[in-house]
């Protein structure tokens, strides 16, 4: 059992939860369409749903806040996150954008046309369904170890380059407006790509004309297991490490609320000139202005310093402490997870928990009810509801490798006896799995269709 690491911090401000009795929970589950996206905030205990802007901010960080800037243009809080940006990532240009997703709208409205192709390790949601909704067609190329929960390979993210060599051949670079990397693969279990593999990565899109662009959201967590586990990076520093693999690129796009620890903000970064005019342009149509890009001055500042917070490795290594820890006590209440722990999450293997749910009847989804039955307990299913999609030549349904359920880990805000009371749930459950029952839909929106989708149990 991995030690459960102190927090590095204390405690000086609480915000109450409460247990709601279980006929409350049913009476939430019914009315919410068996959809946990659904069910009102204040009916979960713990809510493991997203680690995405949940995180605790520090003092330091609400200090920033008093300091923000809220001029309309060139405000001092944008030159303040200008130099956090340029000191970490390094690249030349950059706009700051109100999330990540807002960030892959602006690349992909300036970069994809119908019909081409981004090719990732894997994309993530709305990654994939920001480039689908530019006609573009999004592929994932993740190594085929990536899709076998029990094996324990180091850098389970690392794209596979063999398959990417194999594509590019297929459709033709020059169908391939940029490509990506997610770092860590959050699709695919927060799984770490090592530094061998991106270096690899960027060689093959670069002596293709191909420019290079990190989905950067977990990057101090894929940083922190490079210096863990990869050859050569032990004495490195993880800002070190950082500057290595963004000068591979030639941009990144970046959700500020994972590991720059803010409930708001995102980054979207480039070496490229005509890119960054475009960029701008297309900004403030969507945005604002570049000097804010959809954000209040004062979410700006708390950025600022939280990406620094992010990289600091007496947090990282509490925080993939943690995950550890609570993938380790799943695992030994007999529910198996993906292996090894990743960085930001723990994702419970729904298939083989619930074996008698076959896919069309969405084991992961079933898996997320029952801990909301059991414990008011909200994570999220990644699997056929979020990713079974027709084939576009054929029609037919095309299922997910894996049924996972998702329980991510907001920064800073949970301690040790909420990970035990997890475990301790999820061991409950283990002991009636066999008499739980998939579900099916009743209402699916057109794109991204686990937000909003809802369903009725099969019995
Ligand atoms: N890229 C990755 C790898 C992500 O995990 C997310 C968001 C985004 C991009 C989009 O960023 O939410 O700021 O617009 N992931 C959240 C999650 C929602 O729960 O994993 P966003």
């Amino acid at each position: 059992m991995p030690v459960y690491p102190p927090e590095p911090f204390r405690i000086k401000e609480v915000e109450s939860i409460r247990l709601i009795p279980p006929k409350a929970r049913e009476a939430a589950l019914k009315e919410a369409g068996y959809n946990l996206f659904a069910v009102k905030a204040e009916d979960i205990y713990i809510d493991l749903l997203t680690d995405s802007g949940t995180g605790a901010m520090s003092q330091e960080q609400w200090a920033a806040i008093l300091r923000g800037d809220e001029s309309y243009a060139g405000a001092r809080s944008f030159y303040r996150l200008k130099t956090a940006v340029e000191d970490i990532f390094g690249f030349k240009y950059f706009v700051p954008a109100h999330q990540g997703r807002a960030a892959e709208n602006i690349l992909c409205a300036c970069l994809v046309k119908p019909g081409q192709y981004v090719p990732s390790n894997m994309h993530f949601d709305t990654t994939d369904a920001n480039i689908r909704a530019r006609g573009g067609r999004p592929e994932n190329l993740v190594i085929d170890e990536a899709f076998d929960p029990t094996i324990l390979h180091p850098f389970k993210g690392n794209m596979d380059n063999a398959k990417l060599k194999a594509f590019i051949e297929k459709v033709g670079a020059v169908n391939i407006p940029f490509g990506m990397v997610t770092v860590t693969n959050n699709a695919g279990g927060g799984q770490p790509v090592s530094m061998e593999n991106l270096k690899a990565i960027a060689d093959v899109y670069h002596s293709n004309n191909i420019p290079f662009f990190i989905d950067a959201a977990r990057y101090a967590e894929n940083c922190f297991f490079i210096q863990l586990r990869e050859p050569g990076y032990a004495h490195k520093s993880v800002k070190e490490i950082a500057h290595e693999m963004f000068a591979l690129a030639d941009g990144m796009t970046m959700s500020a609320k994972k590991d720059a620890i803010v409930n708001i903000g995102g980054l979207l970064c480039m070496n490229e000139g005509i890119l960054f005019e475009k960029v701008k342009n297309e900004l403030i149509l969507r945005e604002g202005f570049p000097t804010y890009g959809g954000l209040a001055g004062r979410d700006l500042e708390a950025m600022a310093v939280g990406l620094y917070e992010g990289l600091d490795e007496t947090y990282l290594s509490y925080r993939l402490g943690q995950t550890a820890y609570l993938a380790a006590r799943i695992n030994e209440a007999g529910i198996p997870t993906i292996q090894p722990a990743g960085g930001h999450a723990v994702y419970l293997d729904a298939a083989a928990t619930l074996p008698h749910i076959p896919q069309q009847e969405f084991p992961g989804q079933a898996l997320s009810v029952e801990l909301f039955r059991e414990g008011a307990i909200r994570g999220v299913e990644i699997g056929s509801v979020m990713f079974a999609h027709p084939d576009l030549e054929t029609g037919q349904v095309v299922y997910p490798k894996l049924e996972l359920l998702r329980l991510a880990i907001p920064r800073r805000t949970y301690t040790q006896s909420h990970m035990d009371y997890v475990a301790d749930t999820l061991a409950h459950i283990k002991t009636r799995a066999a008499n739980v029952h998939g579900f099916r839909f009743t209402y699916t929106p057109e794109l991204l269709r686990h937000f909003t989708a809802r369903f009725e149990p099969l019995k």
